[in-house]
């Protein structure tokens, strides 16, 4: 079902918060002008395909084999287990939260498909803990190990220990039938065990970042197996690339929110907080995250400058941080701008109960809504950050479905690219988290890193002196 979300942004705007920090008309229009060419140069780049993450929702072939997969799985996975980290993992978590109930992995009742597990650390606490609760239910467990690179030592190993217990409790055959590889169509480690050992496997298509795959198998697979409308998902992107395609930039809410963005990042608020009223997208602030702080974190631009770019986000959820953080961000420094995610209906009602007589100073709250509640906490947040002018940006979902949830994703994946181009550097790579892959296999002695491992060790030596 299509509900349109929308981008509100009259509270950056001088009008509201005063021309010191606020946006004028005349500064809007100048930010027009700077980004009207970047919409025609991402459109022409996208023919080009040079950006191919922004064809997934017309990919038709994937969901056919994704819904065909589930389909197998249906009957023989009860619960479905991700191993990957990063962009091979944060989507498969925010859908999961976003559109499957909070009680999903406990209520059979209340659950659609298969009970579902991202891993997305290496802690053995927390693995270990899984692995005794599910050796017991390994025929019913299927593990979905994510990694585009094939090569993430977090990833990798998560896999071997998996491997091993699944060999050992169900032989060969049992150990193919209970893994899914998700990786690059051709190279990599992972690719080549898949060849040799004929586990079933999907690809991460060409020239797609990991933060950029949630719409491809990297996120559909754990959708589909629990429940969730993939092709509704699909179906809401491809609404939003048209609107992001405009190049009518007060039609396109990419680039107006891009532009806002930019303009306050030349202007001393280089932080950018996302702040969602609503339990079901508070995984997205955190997809978020790493879609910005990889994208948009960059040394040099386009053109060799060193530059050393990049807003920070920040995640916060309404109402709890109003309870942690709304003290900092309202009388701290006014270098943030707050971008709230507004839901107008919840899929639940539920009435607060009567004050009981003793507590009369509660009776405001009886009968009302819990959703309206949580909405007027958002409204008297927002006012409270205007009222100390703090830019406020608002995405208004009229609903939480699959299809908004889609709009959603391509909606911030292309502002991620018009604010890429604005600040003239190259969104797509991540040359940081690299390092510091090559130094963890260093450390772990992997063959080839020997030169790295002997930079890093300096740093690891513990010096006494330091020690208190
Ligand atoms: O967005 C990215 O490219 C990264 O966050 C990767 O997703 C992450 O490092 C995991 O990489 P891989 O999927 O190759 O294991």
């Amino acid at each position: 079902m299509q509900t349109l979300i929308k981008l509100y942004y009259k509270n950056v705007t001088a009008d509201v918060i005063g021309p010191e920090h606020g946006i004028t008309t005349e500064l809007l229009n100048h930010l027009a002008e700077k980004t009207k060419p970047l919409i025609e140069q991402l459109n022409e780049h996208r023919k080009q395909g040079k950006t191919p993450y922004r064809d997934l929702p017309y990919d038709e072939k994937t969901p056919v084999k994704i819904r065909k997969l589930a389909a197998e799985l249906k009957d023989r996975c009860e619960n479905f287990v991700v191993l990957g980290i990063g962009g091979s993992a944060l989507g498969n978590i925010a859908l999961q939260t976003a559109l499957n109930p909070y009680m999903n992995n406990l209520d059979d009742k209340q659950r659609k498909g298969a009970r579902l597990f991202v891993f997305d650390n290496v802690d053995p606490d927390q693995l270990g803990s899984f692995l005794e609760w599910t050796s017991d239910r390994l025929d019913k467990t299927v593990f979905n190990v994510i990694s585009k690179s094939g090569e993430t030592a977090e990833t990798a190993s998560q896999f071997l220990i998996v491997r091993q217990m699944l060999l050992d409790r169900l032989g060969p055959d049992g150990f193919k039938k209970q893994i899914i590889a998700t990786t690059d169509s051709s190279g990599g480690t992972l690719r080549r065990i898949v060849d040799e050992t004929g586990l079933v496997s999907l690809e991460v298509p060409q020239g797609v970042g990991g933060r950029f795959s949630v719409l491809s198998s990297v996120g559909l697979l754990s959708a589909a197996v629990c429940g969730i409308d993939i092709d509704d998902l699909l179906a809401g992107a491809r609404d939003m690339d048209k609107r992001v395609s405009d190049t009518d930039f007060f039609k396109n809410p990419a680039a107006i929110n891009a532009a806002i963005h930019y303009h306050y990042y030349n202007h001393g608020k280089r932080s950018s907080v996302m702040m969602p009223y609503c339990h079901a997208l508070k995984d997205f602030a955190d997809w978020y995250r790493q879609l910005w702080a990889e994208s948009l974190g960059k040394a040099q631009d386009l053109d060799g400058n060193e530059v050393h770019i990049g807003p920070t986000p920040i995640k916060a959820l309404g109402t709890t941080d109003q309870h942690s953080q709304v003290q900092l961000y309202r009388e701290g420094p006014n270098d943030k701008i707050f971008s709230f995610l507004e839901v107008e209906n919840f899929g639940t009602k539920l009435k607060i109960g009567p004050a009981p007589d003793s507590a009369p100073q509660l009776g405001y709250l009886a009968g009302a809504d819990l959703g309206k509640l949580l909405n007027s906490e958002k409204q008297a947040t927002e006012y409270a950050l205007l009222v100390n002018k703090r830019p406020c940006l608002t995405v208004l979902f009229p609903q939480v479905n699959a299809n908004s949830i889609g709009q959603f994703i391509y909606l911030f994946e292309v502002t991620t690219s018009f604010v890429g181009a604005l600040f003239n550097i190259n969104t797509y790579d991540q040359p940081a988290v690299e390092l510091g892959k090559k130094a963890t296999f260093g450390l772990m002695g992997r063959e080839g890193f020997e030169e790295i491992a002997g930079q890093i060790r300096p740093f690891t030596k513990i010096d006494e002196y330091y020690l208190v």
